[in-house]
């Protein structure tokens, strides 16, 4: 495993600050400390996925927009888009779990690459769901890739969760 540290990598990650839930209203979001910490630790560079219109500031609304976005099985636009992971041999896949799976943004983005022969470390923040459809929802999208071992964390714990990450990495 401790190879992987070494191998060319990126971290592809969407974040949200605003309200949410369990943490009231945060400025620095729970996905982005985790994202900085593995770069911290392995050099990676980041790419942080941005939906266009960004979801409404207050949980009500914001799970509303999101719930509506996976119903209609939307790739929401966003502002800038990653054209290649070429350059890379690890992909870190980081995001939020909203309504048990990754938020549609990511979708619009992980559609977008040719995942053959990368190999693909997922992780997620979440307020009790864990992983939850998000191992099969990678399998799908990143097609041929090699998909390793998960990491789940809460979301507010994760100014607690360094020594975790680094464990896992
Ligand atoms: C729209 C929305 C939907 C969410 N759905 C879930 C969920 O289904 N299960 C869960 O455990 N947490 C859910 N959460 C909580 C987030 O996954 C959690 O707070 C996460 O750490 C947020 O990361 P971020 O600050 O990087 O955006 C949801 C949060 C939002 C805003």
């Amino acid at each position: 495993m401790s190879d992987l540290k070494t191998k060319k990598s990126i971290v592809i990650y969407f974040s949200r600050a605003d309200e949410n839930y369990g943490v009231g209203y945060i400025e620095k979001w729970n996905t982005e400390v985790i994202a900085e910490y593995i770069q911290e630790l392995t050099w990676a560079d980041l790419f942080k996925v941005e939906r266009k219109t960004p979801y409404a500031k207050d949980y009500t609304t914001c799970i509303k927009e999101a719930q509506e976005e996976i119903d209609n099985d939307e790739r929401p636009e966003i502002v800038n888009t990653l054209e290649s992971i070429d350059d890379y041999e690890v992909i870190y896949v980081w995001g939020p779990i909203y309504r048990w799976q990754l938020p549609q943004p990511m979708v619009t983005q992980l559609e977008k690459l040719n995942w053959e022969w990368k190999i693909v470390r997922p992780f997620t923040t979440h307020e009790g769901s864990g992983l939850a459809g998000v191992p099969s929802q990678l399998r799908n999208l990143c097609k041929w890739a090699e998909v390793l071992e998960w990491l789940a964390i809460r979301g507010s714990s994760v100014y607690q969760a360094k020594d975790t990450v680094e464990n896992w990495l």
